[in-house]
């Protein structure tokens, strides 16, 4: 196995990681409880990595010892007998969407070989994001968000009122959704969950055409690990808004705050990427129970293989 490439066989482990902590929070799907669901992903999650043949360290995770008990940042999983591997995980990816039972709630999870994450605090990312198939540098998140899509555009060959922009729904983007609507292009905002925001950039059926504005730091990785696999351009800056988050980042090694990052800065070797639906949405079906039997949908990519896989998953409840 090369030190850049991970082994085939942690693609199924992957798959039984997220599984397991999808699982565990549907069981918590509509309850109004976004702690209670969360804590059940990452008890899931936790477990599952402790039953797995590998050296891992999270790199990006529930955040830093202190305030996470399990899975923070530098905790060790696995046996401690098998590759080296640092790990980006989200167990619940999407906790109100869980609470309030919305759509595209997700278990997540990357790895890679050690040492090739962006060891990202738990700070906000402006991202931009587009699919696989445009020309290099195409969007550039210097750019203002009119001017990136134009670019799609002509990229694309279509007027700009024919391209889609996914923006988190939130007031500190009222001058990025004013921009956008500008321009003419149509808006496609959510309320959570931007990793799948940004790989939706990548399926043309959803019709999104690119990603743009603020975000966790650490979707940010996990996004990235995602189109490391299926291809795609993503550019990020991690946004501090106080002394405590720029400490945060120094501590993880980062010393120039104000970086644009492009993808293969922030996920530097051949990374595998998996989620499993919790509820139903654009990317993956939800768990479901029926007939005395839980059944599961899961992503699981290789960028190393370049295999893109869904895994439809039932066993006895
Ligand atoms: P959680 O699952 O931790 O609640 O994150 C959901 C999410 O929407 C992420 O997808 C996104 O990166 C982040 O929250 C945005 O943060 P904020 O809600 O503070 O705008």
């Amino acid at each position: 196995m090369s030190s850049k490439t991970l082994d085939r066989a942690l693609v199924l482990d992957a798959v039984r990681v997220t599984e397991a902590a999808a699982i565990a929070s549907w069981t918590m799907v509509g309850r109004g409880d976004e702690k209670a669901a969360d804590q059940a992903a990452v008890d899931a999650m936790r477990n599952a990595l402790n039953e797995l043949a590998i050296d891992g360290e999270i790199v990006i995770g529930e955040g830093e010892r202190d305030e996470a008990p399990m899975l923070y940042i530098g905790e060790k999983v696995g046996t401690g007998k098998g590759p080296k591997i640092d790990i980006a995980l989200d167990p619940l990816e999407g906790t109100t969407l869980t609470a309030k039972a919305m759509p595209n709630a997700l278990a997540v999870m990357a790895w890679a070989p050690k040492g090739s994450l962006l060891n990202a605090p738990d700070t906000y990312m402006d991202k931009i994001a587009c699919g696989p198939g445009l020309p290099a540098g195409v969007i550039d998140l210097d750019k203002s968000p009119a001017d990136n899509i134009r670019a799609v555009a002509a990229a694309k060959g279509v007027a700009p009122d024919q391209i889609t922009v996914c923006v988190l729904d939130r007031p500190r983007h009222a001058e990025i959704i004013a921009s956008i609507r500008a321009v003419g292009a149509r808006l496609y905002l959510i309320t959570d969950g931007d990793v799948a925001g940004v790989i939706a950039t990548t399926d043309p059926s959803t019709g999104i055409d690119l990603y743009v504005g603020s975000g966790g730091a650490p979707e940010g990785v996990l996004a990235c690990a995602a189109l490391k696999c299926v291809g795609g351009q993503f550019q990020g800056r991690l946004l501090f808004r106080n002394g405590d988050e720029r400490a945060r980042a120094a501590k993880w090694g980062i010393t120039e705050l104000d970086k644009k990052y492009d993808l293969h800065e922030i996920v530097r070797a051949d990374a595998i990427f998996a989620a499993t639906g919790v509820t139903w949405g654009n990317l993956l079906d939800g768990v479901t129970y029926k007939d005395g039997f839980v059944h599961t949908h899961t992503l699981v990519m290789n960028s190393s293989t370049g295999t893109v896989r869904e895994v439809r998953m039932k066993r006895k409840a």
